[in-house]
């Protein structure tokens, strides 16, 4: 999977590419479904270091960010638009894998995050870990060409944003020589990310019903047989319409369809490659 693709002012995305899954999180923002556990997992790191983040914006389609270049142009001019709004087509919005990040504190909500230094330095420092980088960076500006964006996070995976963090480069400097970093991104030992929600929808998908207990069984044998796993959150929220009653777990028909795009595909091929796993699945764990 190729997460690293460039789009920036030299590169531009056809105006009909949409990412081909996008999911909706509770606060109706879409990103690329791959990368749902990737968020999750900065979120709450961020959250056990005092900071509730958000996502202020992240997908836009091509014709979303010609609304939002335009009213910028009215607004600020030409010249000023150019350096903080990418032309249609050139935007990472567009690919689903760019999010602006906002924050909530005892004053409420703040769209931007640059309104906390603190937080601007934690992500900096931290959201590589989680396979984000800061995309427009100061005294990069030259290189970019964008101002410095504290808000801007682009996912490239966790070995490229490692490597792109402690050898502080744009993904524009990378591309220079990529072959110079290929041996360290292709040997890079990453955990695997799968969030506590997405095996709920899995198993939501293949049953009728699940109970709590089953749940935690399949959470269980899915982390004995991948010893590499981090299954971030608890939190059930991210599954639009779900039920408990009983301890067990329910959906209705047209949620239940929304869900395969939540679940991402190493879960199906966890499950759909374990023949006597998936006997037990059809039965009870
Ligand atoms: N603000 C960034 C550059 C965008 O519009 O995509
Ligand atoms: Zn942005």
């Amino acid at each position: 999977m190729n997460f690293a693709y460039l789009v920036n002012k030299d590169h531009f995305l056809p105006s009909c590419f949409e990412p081909a899954k996008l999911y909706t999180l509770p606060n109706n923002k879409k990103i690329d479904a791959r990368i749902i556990a990737y968020y999750i997992y900065l979120k709450e790191e961020a959250l056990k270091n005092g900071f509730n983040i958000t996502i202020d914006s992240a997908y836009r389609s091509y014709l979303y960010q010609e609304k939002l270049f335009k009213e910028s142009i009215k607004e600020k001019g030409v010249e000023e638009t150019l350096k903080m709004v990418a032309i249609p087509g050139a935007s990472e919005h567009q690919t689903g894998l760019a999010i602006d990040l906002g924050y909530y504190d005892k004053l409420g909500y703040h769209e931007d995050v640059s309104d906390n230094p603190l937080l601007v330095d934690w992500l900096k420092d931290n959201s590589y870990k989680y396979g984000f980088i800061l995309r427009y960076l100061q005294n990069k500006e030259h290189i970019t060409l964008y101002k410095y964006e504290p808000w801007h996070f682009r996912f490239v995976g966790i070995p490229l944003a490692y490597v792109l963090k402690h050898n502080n480069l744009t993904l524009e400097e990378y591309y220079l020589n990529p072959k110079k970093y290929q041996n360290i991104i292709s040997n890079f030992d990453y955990p695997n990310i799968v969030t506590y929600a997405q095996i709920c929808a899995l198993l939501l998908l293949l049953k009728k019903k699940v109970s709590l207990k089953e749940l935690a069984n399949f959470i269980n044998i899915y982390k004995q047989k991948n010893p590499n796993t981090i299954v971030v959150s608890s939190s059930l929220n991210y599954i639009k319409g779900l039920q408990k009653k009983d301890n067990y777990l329910y959906i209705n028909d047209i949620d239940k369809d929304e869900l395969i795009y939540f679940i991402n595909d190493e879960l199906f091929d966890f499950v759909y490659n374990d023949e006597e796993l998936s006997r037990k699945l059809n039965i009870t764990l």
